[in-house]
């Protein structure tokens, strides 16, 4: 028996396959060098949605459509967001839609844009900006979280960034996701299951810490020191290690690399690139044989960042991506129709004997 279940397949699936070995991520049939930075978002949901999803057919109306209508739901909400952090203000506005009974694929991915940027402004007292139909996914995200206009690089970043996240095999949110989906609970549940499930520092949590980080390591001459000390308290250095790669997450590349390409946007990014190779330095010291490598969450900080995305939003920003995601493995869990159940081993007393 493994427990945490390391080696367990647990589904079959269509939608994506990470090979940790060769630092690869497969979505829907392409590596993600393919898609990321060359598709819209919205096209990435209808290749993922392809013969699960009838409406995938014309995602660009189908997500502008479903921003209206789920800002027509949540924005009453606004007001009850205050004092709530993002990721709460999100999980509080994605439930909400259960009462409505929402259960349409495009609806839940629309709210969890509106949810992310409705969440980031009102954890700081601002009221929600109505989306507009017209606009990409991508850049009406950030303009209803700015409620200032978008330049068109910025827009593309945000794109790279959510077709990057949009799915990853079974890690832990999608599986909780697909756990919630097999008992036949619905799309919008299995969602809202999968948002608690991100929220964790060892998953989707992750990149606000990786900023508080490099801030606290201040500067270069401080980085070997700083993380030496971190490993030797036990502490995890955020950004790095995972439970499938055993070499660089790919997904980490293709951020740099959109950062890269938002010219000016970023002070930070030879300061991490600094950090990330002293920190490699320093695990490989430290954990040797463990093949400790960057993962996903190292860059999305740097890149949303760089986009002036607060870093208690960079997890709803996660979501938003990621939920087009669980929303194609609950439909493919739902129709397997088998409940995910496995065993516990016990480890408790037992009744004692009757004589
Ligand atoms: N910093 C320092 N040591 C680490 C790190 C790290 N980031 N990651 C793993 N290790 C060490 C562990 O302490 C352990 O050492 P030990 O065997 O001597 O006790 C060894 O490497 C193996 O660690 P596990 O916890 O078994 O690895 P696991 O596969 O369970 O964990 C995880 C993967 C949770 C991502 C881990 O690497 C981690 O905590 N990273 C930091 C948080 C982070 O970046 N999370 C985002 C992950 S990407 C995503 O979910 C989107």
């Amino acid at each position: 028996m493994t427990i945490g279940l390391d080696d367990v397949v647990a589904a079959e699936t269509g939608l994506s396959h990470v090979d940790g070995e060769a630092g690869r991520l497969i979505i829907a049939g392409h590596d993600l060098e393919e898609l990321a930075g060359r598709l819209a978002y919205e096209d990435a949901v209808a290749l993922l949605w392809r013969g699960l999803v009838p409406e995938a057919s014309d995602p660009a109306g189908l997500l502008g459509q479903a921003r209206a209508r789920a800002y027509a739901h949540l924005a009453p909400l606004g007001p009850r967001l205050a004092g709530l952090t993002p990721v709460e203000g999100m999980r509080l506005l994605l439930a909400s839609l259960l009462d409505a009974e929402e259960d349409h694929p495009s609806l839940v991915v629309g709210a969890a844009g509106v949810a992310a940027a409705m969440a980031v402004r009102g954890a700081q007292g601002l009221a929600p900006v109505a989306p507009d139909e017209s606009s990409s996914h991508a850049a009406d995200i950030l303009r209803m979280m700015r409620d200032a206009p978008v330049a068109a690089e910025e827009a593309r970043a945000l794109d790279t960034y959510l077709v990057t996240v949009i799915d990853h095999g079974l890690n832990a949110s999608t599986f909780t996701a697909r756990v919630v989906a097999s008992t036949q609970a619905g799309i919008l549940s299995s969602v809202v299951a999968g948002l608690c499930a991100l929220k964790g520092p060892l998953h989707g949590g992750a990149p606000g810490p990786v900023l508080d980080m490099l801030d606290a390591i201040g500067t270069l001459a401080n980085a070997e020191p700083w993380l030496d000390d971190a490993m030797a308290r036990g502490e995890r250095l955020m950004g790095f290690g995972h439970r499938i790669y055993k070499v660089r997450d790919p997904r980490a590349d293709v951020l740099k690399a959109a950062v890269g390409r938002l010219k000016g946007k970023s002070n930070r990014i030879a300061f991490a690139e600094a950090v990330e190779a002293t920190a490699l330095k320093v695990l490989g010291r430290r954990k040797p044989g463990r093949r400790l490598d960057t993962n996903v969450e190292f860059y999305t900080a740097i890149l949303l960042d760089a986009l002036g995305v607060p870093r208690e939003g960079f997890t709803p920003l996660f979501a938003a991506g990621r939920t087009a995601g669980w929303v194609a493995h609950a439909i493919e869990q739902t129709r397997t129709g088998r409940i995910i159940r496995p065993q516990s081993r016990y480890v408790g007393a037992w009744p004692a004997e009757a004589a």
